[in-house]
């Protein structure tokens, strides 16, 4: 069987090789997404990003910023359904 990991180290982009705690405010750890379409059902909550502030995974993609700001701009320059089927492949995680 194989597992698609999504959640490679080219994806850690914060706090790799640092002590605990280490990490300054600006930065957090890049989860896996291996099993975020699971969250629905399992969690029975949509909230995303380390606080859940985004409700739902578009809004999760759409508050990437920093490093991560080109994933953004790339997404808000897809069609409607093009984000649909981005949303639909990470729901199939
Ligand atoms: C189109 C490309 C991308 C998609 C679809 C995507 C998707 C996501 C999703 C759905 C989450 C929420 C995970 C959760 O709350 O469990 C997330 C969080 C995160 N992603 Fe991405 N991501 C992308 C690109 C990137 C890139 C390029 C980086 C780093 C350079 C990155 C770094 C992070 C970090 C650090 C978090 C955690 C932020 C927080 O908890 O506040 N992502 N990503």
């Amino acid at each position: 069987m194989i597992i698609p990991i999504y959640g490679t180290r080219e994806r850690i982009a914060i706090a790799d090789h640092r002590p605990d705690f280490a990490a300054d405010g600006q930065e957090w750890r890049t989860p896996p997404l291996w099993g975020i379409g699971l969250v629905k059902n399992v969690n029975k909550h949509t909230f995303f990003l380390h606080d859940g502030r985004a409700h739902n995974l578009m809004e999760a993609i759409l508050w990437h910023g920093g490093e991560a700001q080109a994933s953004t701009e790339f997404v808000q320059k897809l069609s409607p359904d093009e984000r649909d089927a981005l949303v639909a492949f990470l729901e199939s995680l």
